[in-house]
């Protein structure tokens, strides 16, 4: 999978070429690159921002750059259009379904915003060049797309087939079921007075599949309610 980042804080992504995903590009299985979007100025400030139409407070990324850095991406793309996202508090939540999706592409470009946002039409541009999504970490604001981006990288990097080595690891997580993982453990069997289950250590595999899915159940519906379909209304 070829990913390319468009920042104007690239040093940001240097955590990137650390643990699995910095062996994912060593392999070549991932081809990150980072680019500052500066590298598209021509003046001698090399300036991204300026003043927003209508007033306001705050200053708003320039069309300019983003095309042209855009345009260059974009023309290199191979078989399939890129899939060009861009990380804001006002798009749709990003999700492991979100990041099942993403994995599946040949080239996903990220655009990480900074200031009080990007021209608008930038958005309208980009999607000529390619599918267009703008995505939410949550329900909460960053200072820019540059967190929001690494994120979403190492979520969807990890699942680029052979990434990680047991990908068994990859099924029984949170979220892959729908479900919250359940806990485990490890030794010592007692450790401050604390011991590990019982049924963990009766060697009967059935009994212990069968408690670790009432566990993510009980623990889906005390920490994370919504993610469990609607009961079905109780009788009266
Ligand atoms: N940029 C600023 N806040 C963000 C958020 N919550 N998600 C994605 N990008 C962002």
């Amino acid at each position: 999978m070829r990913i390319d980042v468009l920042s104007i804080f690239p040093s940001y992504f240097d955590g990137l070429t650390l643990s699995l995903l910095g062996k994912a590009q060593a392999t070549g299985l991932l081809d990150l690159k980072v680019r500052d979007l500066r590298e598209w100025t021509s003046d001698r400030h090399r300036t991204v921002d300026d003043t927003p139409y209508g007033g306001g407070a705050g200053m708003v990324m320039k069309p300019e750059p983003w095309g042209l850095a855009l345009d260059e991406l974009a023309a290199t793309s191979s078989d399939e259009p890129p899939t060009i996202i861009f990380p804001s508090p006002a798009g749709e939540v990003f999700t492991q379904k979100t990041a099942r999706q993403l994995s599946t592409r040949q080239h996903l470009i990220f655009g990480c915003g900074r200031y009080e946002g990007i021209d608008e039409r930038v958005f309208e541009y980009a999607a000529a060049l390619g599918e267009v999504r703008l995505v939410s970490l949550g329900d909460y604001v960053l200072n820019g797309g540059e967190v929001a981006t690494m994120a979403m990288i190492e979520a969807i990097g990890r699942l680029i087939p052979g990434v990680v080595g047991n990908p068994e690891s990859l099924v029984e997580e949170s979220h892959e079921d729908g479900l919250l993982e359940y806990p485990s453990y490890t030794k010592p069997s007692v450790w401050r007075e604390r011991a590990v289950p019982d049924v963990l250590l009766s060697g009967n595999h059935a009994v212990i599949a069968s408690w670790r899915h009432e566990q993510q159940l009980e623990r889906t519906r005390r920490r994370r309610p919504d993610l469990l379909p609607d009961e079905e209304p109780t009788e009266r």
